[in-house]
């Protein structure tokens, strides 16, 4: 088999390291790729030479006698690749284009959620900031979160302690372009506290396989301060969620979700991202992504112990249920991953996210089966790779505990080096 997988970071790496893997498959292209993830031993070629737009990638899918495409980022989702890969006769894993709306309209995923009867925080949906703010104030909360409807690059979700926060947050999404544009649609929502956790589905539109649970690191700095970033760092599997809550996941989750859209015509295939709260009171679904996560990913599928390519064609093609299974098998190790970001990123406390730093990489670094090194900002100037801004790389180490997939990744991200490294030192501290 060839496979294409679309996405040039970290995540888009291991999908490509795990399929690579497979005795099915020949060769796997990723575009755009990028240069580090050619650096391995398997027959991964990135394209990011190329120019393609939607309509060459079905050319050179054609071209080339692609037999699988697979997604990484929901942008290409939400502009509906899946739709025009379809049409071309091309198969495809990933949501179409109003399936994925899941993760492109946080209103249309909270309507669903409420169909579905759902756990989700009580919330309103507002297109008046007049309305948004009069909501805030008749609030009987000061605590609540403030979330603009559409894709925002993880910058449209506010967490307010105080009713003036939130009317701050109103008014710079609706009024002061706080992401450059003035978004028409918000939810407010109550807040609620417990310990995150994120859940992954593979679907085929009706039935689903869960491929694992991860933990996600989100700010920028030890201790969880400083900015919000798209992740430094992941743990998996979660070792706070029980059978039970596995099993509530599934049936009180992702079923009803899938029946849900497939009775709204908008049948979800691909993999469903469930961004969950274990409070006191039981689960919560926080939000809906509609794709793999990045770094939860770089996690997840080195603890995989089966070949993962004959579940995804099986997804892509509607035949799930063919496995007579809900959960992928997993090995009895844990993951560590550790995030290497670039001087500034991510370029939110006035300072410019920087490229071409050299990163250098010891010598001693021997990668054995359970050490992983996933590339993801990086460029290739002559024989050196340099950083090319946000997250560079980063480590995954696999071990019988945390504490030694802890410290194995620690140990490896020691022989990397490249000026202004960012990295968190507290990824899975005290992780039993
Ligand atoms: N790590 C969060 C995400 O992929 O959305």
């Amino acid at each position: 088999m060839k496979i294409l997988i679309l996405g040039s970071g970290g995540r888009e790496h291991a999908i490509a390291h795990k399929v690579s893997q497979s005795l099915m498959v020949d060769k796997v292209f990723v575009y755009p790729g990028n240069p580090g993830m050619c650096s391995g031993k398997f027959s991964i070629e990135p394209l990011y030479d190329q120019k393609f737009s939607h309509q060459d990638l079905v050319h050179f899918c054609k071209n080339k006698n692609v037999d699988l495409t697979i997604v990484g980022p929901e942008a290409y989702l939400t502009e509906g690749i899946v739709d025009l890969f379809k049409e071309n006769n091309l198969l495809i894993l990933g949501p179409s284009k109003s399936a994925s709306m899941l993760e492109g309209s946080k209103v249309f995923a909270k309507e669903i959620m409420m169909k579905a009867k759902v756990p989700t925080a009580y919330y309103g949906e507002f297109d008046s900031i007049a309305k948004a703010l009069e909501y805030v104030e008749q609030s009987a909360n000061e605590k609540m979160v403030v979330k603009c409807n559409g894709l925002a690059q993880g910058k449209g979700v506010i967490v307010c302690s105080t009713k003036s926060e939130a009317k701050s947050a109103v008014v710079s999404f609706m009024q002061d372009r706080l992401l450059g544009f003035n978004e028409e649609q918000i939810i407010i929502e109550d807040f609620i506290e417990g310990r995150e956790v994120s859940v992954f589905a593979l679907c085929d539109g009706e039935n689903f396989i869960t491929l694992g649970s991860a933990c996600d690191h989100k700010r920028l700095r030890d201790g969880d301060l400083g900015p919000n970033t798209g992740g430094m760092g992941t743990y998996a599997p979660c070792p706070f969620l029980s059978k039970d809550d596995l099993d509530f996941i599934n049936n009180s989750i992702f079923s009803p979700v899938l029946k849900t859209m497939k009775d709204l015509g908008c049948s979800f295939s691909g993999i469903l991202f469930a961004g969950l709260m274990k409070t006191a009171e039981g689960i919560y679904v926080l939000e809906f992504n509609v794709r793999l996560g990045d770094p939860e990913t770089q996690v997840l599928l080195p603890l995989i112990s089966e070949d993962i390519v004959p579940l995804f064609l099986a997804a892509a093609r509607g035949e799930l249920s063919s496995f007579n299974k809900c959960s992928v098998s997993i090995k009895e190790l844990k993951a560590v991953h550790v995030v290497l970001a670039s001087h500034g990123y991510p370029g939110t406390e006035g300072v410019s996210v920087r490229s071409g730093d050299i990163i250098n990489i010891n010598k001693k670094f021997n990668l054995s089966d359970n050490d992983f090194v996933y590339f993801s900002g990086v460029k290739k100037i002559q024989d050196d790779f340099v950083t090319s801004g946000g997250r560079v790389l980063g480590v995954t180490a696999v071990a019988e505990n945390f504490p030694l997939a802890r410290s194995h990744a620690y140990e490896n991200c020691e022989l990397i080096h490249f000026d202004g490294v960012q990295k968190r030192s507290d990824i899975a501290k005290g992780v039993k």
